[in-house]
């Protein structure tokens, strides 16, 4: 364990100052072939991480937590690739997902959800109402891609013919509401923001380990905070 939530003072951020932390979770592929095991693997084992590191991520006082589950250039992946992912996600509708739910987290999902069938909308939704009063907050970017994500704000401010304003557009992204991240954290070695949250991430302090995303522990994610912790955000100040 590396910093609890001050439990004299819990509404007080957390000593590490981290309120919003988001993951591009990558690695699982090579995770699989360095055990000669197919991809589809290594999201199977991606995804057990994805609930070990949420948890963590709970229990040190983070309330908002952001996953990069799909993107909008992940469909051009192997058919079979496609349909595991989407095999996971269906199954974590009524798995991780509702537990976390029950457990206290507001589950979102930030995306683009016209491709997903009616049944997969109709579970999304639900459990996005059945959590919605819960304080903590999980996003899952499904689908998600940070061009598709600030587009579709555009248009909404068009649509609903209000002022192309930082205010409006912020509050138009599928974030919504969200505080902007804090830290965002890349697993599997590549130092890249592969389109996850531009707007949103003007600021966010960039934590870049070669771990495998499977291979993500507890104590890796106290190394990124801790490290969050020892820089010197000036937000274009002095
Ligand atoms: C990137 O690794 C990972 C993905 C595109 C999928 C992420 C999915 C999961 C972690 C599991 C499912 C999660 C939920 C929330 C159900 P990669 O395949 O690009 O790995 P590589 O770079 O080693 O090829």
């Amino acid at each position: 364990m590396f910093f609890r939530q001050n439990e004299k003072f819990p509404d007080q951020k957390s000593e590490h100052g981290v309120r919003h932390i988001a993951f591009i979770m990558d690695g699982n592929g090579r995770w699989a072939k360095k055990r000669g095991m197919p991809r589809e693997f290594g999201h199977r084992e991606g995804a057990k991480a994805f609930q070990r590191v949420v948890e963590y991520c709970g229990d040190i006082g983070i309330e908002y937590v952001t996953v990069y589950a799909f993107s909008t250039e992940n469909w051009k992946r192997p058919e079979n690739e496609v349909k595991a992912i989407m095999q996971l996600f269906t199954e974590y509708m009524s798995e991780a997902f509702r537990v976390f739910a029950e457990k206290g987290l507001r589950i979102r999902f930030i995306g683009d959800r016209s491709r997903f069938d009616a049944d997969l909308l109709c579970e999304m939704n639900r459990l996005e109402q059945d959590s919605k009063d819960n304080k903590k907050v999980l996003n899952v970017a499904f689908n998600y891609g940070g061009r598709e994500d600030i587009l579709h704000a555009v248009k909404v401010l068009a649509s609903e013919g209000k002022d192309f304003t930082e205010e409006n557009l912020t509050v138009a992204l599928y974030t919504e509401q969200c505080p902007e991240p804090d830290l965002i954290v890349r697993t599997g070695g590549e130092m890249r923001i592969s389109n996850f949250l531009l707007w949103q991430s003007a600021y966010a302090e960039l934590y870049f380990t070669d771990t495998l995303w499977p291979d993500m522990q507890e104590k890796d994610v106290d190394a990124a905070v801790a490290e969050f912790a020892r820089r010197n955000r000036r937000f274009g100040g002095v």
